[in-house]
């Protein structure tokens, strides 16, 4: 039976702690699909939180909420302390940025560094001010080919360049639509590497979109199972990416490396259970 909204709102509680508090939100398109229904998810400071759900789940229509692109039909979502609604529109885009799935929709200007100071100048900030704030962004990211053109670049360079016109704005909260999706093992691997720095060094918040489990167990503090415009699962990757039922319902494969923890019988309690090779090839030799 569908949850009303006096259901979702003892689940959904209003949660002190969140930097972002989606509250029981329903959106459905034009053509009258419902993209999520009744949903409730929170962000806290400093995590890298993961959206996991196969295609077609919702992922990408909750992330869109998160900087006001969608508003939603029911619920409402807060962040800081502020409604997402038109009158605080720009004040919540300058706190959350969105790079979304597809790099090319995000780049169109002449060069790199054209493309990155976009964000910045159109924040009202000076030509001077636009380039150090984007030159800085290019730095964190590790993109030094600034004169290139955006269309020309490599996929994971693309993707490097749309983060970096996200980064430059200096958002606290980077929400990322499945940005490993489409890229070789070690372009992944720069992009896992950059969304941890993110938090580590600037203290921002991550919201990652993915159905890579193995990516998933690498980089996330949280993992929320979306299904059906909904999510019906959280917890910590120990708990979460080790539970095949769960998982398996929700259309997910378990990560490779629980997969081989299971198969060799071993066992752990949740906190010791490894998520990348690196941390079961240390459990393998204790
Ligand atoms: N522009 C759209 N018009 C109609 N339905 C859409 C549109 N975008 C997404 N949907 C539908 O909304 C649901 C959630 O999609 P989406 O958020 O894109 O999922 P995910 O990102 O997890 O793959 C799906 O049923 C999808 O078909
Ligand atoms: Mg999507």
């Amino acid at each position: 039976m569908a949850m009303t909204k006096d259901d979702c709102s003892k689940v959904c509680r209003s949660d002190a702690d969140a930097i972002i508090h989606v509250d029981c939100i329903s959106h459905t398109y034009p053509d009258g699909t419902q993209g999520i229904h009744n949903m409730c998810f929170s962000v806290y400071q400093e995590e890298i939180v993961a959206l996991c759900g196969p295609n077609g789940a919702g992922k990408s229509t909750l992330i869109e909420h998160l900087n006001g692109l969608m508003m939603p039909k029911v619920g409402r979502i807060r962040v800081f302390g502020k409604d997402v609604d038109k009158q605080n529109l720009s004040a919540i885009r300058r706190l959350v940025g969105v790079v979304f799935q597809d790099a090319d929709s995000q780049l169109f200007s002449p060069t790199v560094l054209d493309d990155v100071m976009f964000g910045p100048l159109n924040l009202g900030l000076s030509t001077e001010e636009a380039r150090e704030r984007a030159m800085w962004a290019l730095d964190v990211v590790g993109m030094e080919e600034i004169t290139r053109i955006p269309h020309n670049l490599s996929g994971g360079q693309k993707r490097l360049v749309a983060i970096a016109g996200v980064l430059a704005m200096k958002p606290r909260i980077l929400a990322v639509d499945e940005p490993t999706g489409d890229l070789d093992p070690s372009n992944s691997r720069k992009i896992e590497l950059l969304l941890r720095s993110l938090k580590e060094e600037l203290g921002m918040s991550v919201v990652i979109a993915l159905h890579d489990m193995a990516v998933a167990a690498r980089l996330a503090d949280r993992i929320c199972v979306v299904k059906k415009g909904g999510i019906i699962a959280e917890g910590a990757p120990q708990d979460v990416l080790y539970n095949e039922a769960l998982l398996s319902t929700a259309g997910l494969d378990v990560p490779p490396v629980a997969r081989i923890f299971k198969d060799l019988d071993l066992e752990a309690p949740p906190d010791e259970r490894p998520l990348s090779l690196d941390q079961l090839m240390r459990f393998l030799r204790k």
